[in-house]
């Protein structure tokens, strides 16, 4: 029997390689994520098949070309931060970065992507620390509505056993009382990997 004392080089390696991995494996929640036309239908067409409000038309080359040349990675940011009557990712703040790119291709080219299940892009906005001053802080700093308190250890060990790639998709699509995206839908999931990372950093790497 190892002494828990002897153990925690052990968890604490454990835990810097599953924040490690997690980093890597970013999109592993991806097993979950939507094809391009399932999200148009459920969640742009309502706009974008009209044209609601300017919106440019699934599949219209016209009313694309203007925004498409100035690239993907542009209209995914501004889709997700929102953009004028354009809803920070469509108004649906679960829908994940992966299932934005996949969207707005498809929208893009009419549903004639080369591969629908294709990662397009991907955007940030800040390091961890920043995205949990500004989104996180308020709730997980004094454990508001029993979120885990930043520091905590005790908090969040018991969560640690799903993964860090799970802890990550609950932040994105919410749980319980812990809103989808802290209830800032303008952030992607890469900043909300960043806040997670450097939540379990700060918690589990003290003694
Ligand atoms: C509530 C209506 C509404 C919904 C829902 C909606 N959009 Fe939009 N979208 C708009 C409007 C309006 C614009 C035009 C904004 C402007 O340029 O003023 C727009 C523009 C865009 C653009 C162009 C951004 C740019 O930089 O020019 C993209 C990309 C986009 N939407 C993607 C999406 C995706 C993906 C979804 C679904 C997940 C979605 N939208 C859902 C209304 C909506
Ligand atoms: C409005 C308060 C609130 C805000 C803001 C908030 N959280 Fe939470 N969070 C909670 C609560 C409450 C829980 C506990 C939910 C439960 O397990 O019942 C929680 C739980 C979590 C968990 C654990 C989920 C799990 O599956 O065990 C993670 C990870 C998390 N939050 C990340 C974040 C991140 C990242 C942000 C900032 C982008 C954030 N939270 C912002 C209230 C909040």
């Amino acid at each position: 029997m190892m002494t828990l004392g002897s153990q925690r080089p052990v968890v604490l390696a454990m835990i810097h390689l599953a924040i490690a991995f997690g980093l890597l494996v970013g999109g592993s929640a991806a097993a979950a994520d939507r094809s391009g036309k399932e999200v148009v239908n459920s969640v742009c067409a309502s706009c974008h098949g009209e044209g609601k409000d300017g919106a440019p038309r699934i599949g219209n080359t016209a009313d694309w070309a203007p925004r498409a040349k100035f690239g993907l990675p542009r209209l995914l940011h501004s889709s997700m931060e929102g953009l004028r009557k354009m809803p920070a990712h469509g108004g649906k703040a679960a829908v994940t970065d992966l299932e934005m790119t996949r969207a707005i291709a498809y929208m893009v080219s009419g549903g004639k992507t080369p591969d629908p299940q294709k990662p397009y892009a991907k955007v940030a906005h800040g390091s961890g620390e920043d995205i949990v001053n500004a989104a996180c802080g308020n709730c997980h700093r004094e454990g508001v509505g029993g979120a885990p308190k930043i520091g905590d250890k005790e908090a969040w060990l018991p969560r640690l056993p799903k993964g860090v790639a799970e802890l990550v998709a609950s932040a994105i699509h919410g749980h319980n009382k812990m809103p989808a995206r802290g209830g800032f839908s303008n952030l992607s999931d890469i900043d909300i990997h960043a806040a997670v990372s450097y939540m379990l950093t700060q918690s589990l790497t003290r003694k």
